[in-house]
């Protein structure tokens, strides 16, 4: 097939940004009120995006509910990704959060109050003052909803400065010439019409990739479209084997509480109902980063200490928070328990379950949002008209691990970096060179393949192989038996993936296509996490490996940078991590060992 056969809409913008999650909106209205002609494109309704579900809040040392300063902020956070992280970009990050939260409340966003009406700040797992020594009240909190309300703040915000909006299109491939971003294709999912969007720069916001495992508090949305068309475009991503598991899922649903309910006063019991973070984490305890407390719960449940009939899960209590604080604090959570476990959080604990919740890998960027690669042996090399914001991107703030409420952080400081970054190399309505005459040919015969596809297998059998996979092999804890194995059994998926069969032929609201084509997403990077979780011989951050138990800094210092080709064949290679900080307001942390 060619672009002839499915016959293309045009549209010419200065800059397209692909998803309208809190990234993709901090960015798409950042852009319009600088002047630039903006499209923004999403699968689902904006208000709809994944960032809708973010529950405990967003970090910011504004200092409103105790003594907090950016640079114990900037601390924790190197410490939290077990030195990982790139300390310029986590400066960045922690300097900028204080202006960026006041800004979201100037704009409306509806935060919750202290008695004297500064916003509230809730402790968070790893977010600490004075290096370690005390407890952060760090985490701005619109109840137990803070995404919500960050999500309507930045749509209103994008409808007012008129940028245009692709609602429930879903972006297929990029377009690249020799090496650089032209633009990008997405199909209308409600008409089945193509549009080609040509611009000067295309800003991939399109969030993690939870739905490769079976169990994840990640909306089905979560399918990493952005992580497949960097791939697509043989580009690497990194650090994929630091996959998150938040402590607090609910057991058997997924769906998460939040680690705000643990800021509050909650706290995990076993089946004696002894609270054993005290032993695993005698200082922060149940406020313990999240690697840390996930792994220290799957070992109470592997020693026979889990509860319930198999013994299988752990006890969140917060009865003794009493119906009022639950009520004003944590109402959504409430109402989750409620209809998800069917526990009256007042009265019983909520039976919960590591699940995975973050992807700390993604495309490689810089703090402009630049996606980089590894090219000529340069490791910071621009890819030219192609930028990457929020969990789609790996600036590296999080490293191997990020602290809860750093995300929502990331989201606004990097999307309005990127916003910014553009405004200052891009002059709108600059015109534009004249498209390849085959822009959009590769994209569209992909598409045709999966929409043709006359195999034996269904997407959702296909999808599910996958996800049983990663959830056993690329757990909390790995060998490199159960990696390799693990690698192997998904090379095997990837082979029966040829085999898949579309039975809707259409192209108006055919999920089977889409999820056929979500799947091919995540695929990829299944396969990508799971070789560079093998790869990796340390413990580091989430990766936890039970044959190399310590981080090893002499020869695992560095990010992973791993491409996977159309055959399923994973590549893997390295950056170095940077351990500078930005300026001179601070200074760089070297690597220590890390306790709670
Ligand atoms: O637990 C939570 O509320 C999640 C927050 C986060 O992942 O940052």
């Amino acid at each position: 097939m060619t672009t002839a056969d499915y016959a293309f809409t045009d549209h010419t913008y200065d800059v397209v940004v692909v998803g309208a999650g809190g990234a993709g909106l901090r960015a798409t209205f950042g852009l319009a009120e600088q002047g630039l002609n903006t499209a923004c494109i999403s699968k689902v309704f904006p208000t709809r995006s994944h960032t809708v579900a973010a529950q405990g809040g967003i970090s910011a040392a504004l200092g409103n509910m105790g003594e907090d300063d950016w640079r114990f902020h900037f601390y924790d956070t190197i410490k939290g990704s077990d030195w990982l992280g790139d300390q310029d970009a986590i400066e960045f990050m922690c300097k900028e959060a204080p202006a960026a939260i006041l800004e979201l409340e100037h704009y409306g966003l509806p935060f919750s109050r202290t008695e004297d009406g500064k916003i509230y700040q809730r402790p968070f797992g790893g977010m600490t003052t004075h290096y370690g020594k005390g407890i952060a009240q760090r985490t701005c909190a619109a109840a137990d909803r803070t995404g919500h309300a960050m999500l309507h703040t930045l749509y209103q915000q994008s409808l007012k400065h008129e940028a245009r909006f692709f609602i429930e299109y879903f972006a297929v491939d990029l377009i690249m010439e020799d090496g650089a971003c032209r633009g990008v294709v997405a199909l209308d999912m409600s008409t089945g019409q193509l549009h080609r969007f040509r611009a000067h720069t295309v800003i991939l916001a399109t969030g993690g990739y939870g739905r490769a495992y079976f169990s994840c508090t990640s909306a089905h949305t979560c399918t990493g479209d952005g992580g497949g068309m960097a791939l697509r475009a043989g580009l690497p991503l990194q650090d994929m084997e630091f996959v998150q598991f938040h402590p607090t899922g609910i057991y058997g649903a997924g769906c998460l509480i939040t680690e705000g309910s643990r800021g509050e006063g909650g706290y995990l019991t076993n089946s004696a109902g002894e609270r054993f973070m005290e032993r695993y984490a005698p200082n922060a305890k149940d406020l313990a980063s999240r690697d840390v407390v996930s792994r220290s719960m799957t070992i109470e449940i592997r020693e026979g200490r889990g509860v319930g009939a198999q013994k299988d899960h752990i006890h969140l209590h917060l009865e003794h928070l009493g119906a009022a604080v639950i009520h004003e604090r944590l109402p959504g959570i409430a109402e989750t328990a409620r209809i998800f476990s069917g526990v009256d959080v007042t009265r019983e604990p909520i039976p919960v379950l590591p699940t995975v919740h973050y992807n700390m890998g993604g495309i490689p960027c810089n703090v402009h949002g630049e996606v980089v690669t590894l090219r000529n042996g340069n490791p910071d090399s621009v890819v030219p008209g192609l930028m990457a914001v929020g969990e789609a991107a790996c600036v590296s703030v999080h490293g191997a691990n990020r602290l809860g409420s750093n995300s929502l952080l990331d989201l606004v400081v990097f999307g309005r970096a990127a916003a910014h970054h553009c405004g200052r190399t891009v002059k709108p309505g600059t015109s534009h060179k004249l498209l390849p005459k085959d822009a959009g040919d590769l994209a569209v015969s992909r598409l045709d393949r999966f929409r043709n596809a006359k195999g034996t297998r269904r997407t959702s059998e296909i999808r599910l192989d996958m996800q049983r996979v990663m959830q056993n092999h690329a757990a909390v804890f790995r060998t490199g038996e159960s990696l390799d194995e693990g690698v192997h059994k998904l090379d095997a998926v990837f082979t029966t993936f040829s085999d898949v069969q579309v039975a809707d032929r259409s192209l108006i609201w055919n999920t089977d296509l889409i999820e056929t084509l979500e799947l091919d997403n995540l695929l990829a990077q299944a396969l990508v996490t799971m070789s560079s979780a093998a790869n990796r011989q340390e413990s580091r951050g989430a990766h936890a490996r039970e044959d190399f138990k310590d981080r090893d800094d002499v020869n695992w210092l560095k990010h992973t940078l791993a491409w996977a080709d159309a055959s399923g064949r994973v590549c893997i290679d390295y950056r170095p991590v940077h351990l500078n900080s930005l300026t001179s307001d601070v200074e760089a942390i070297p690597p220590k060992a890390r306790t709670y």
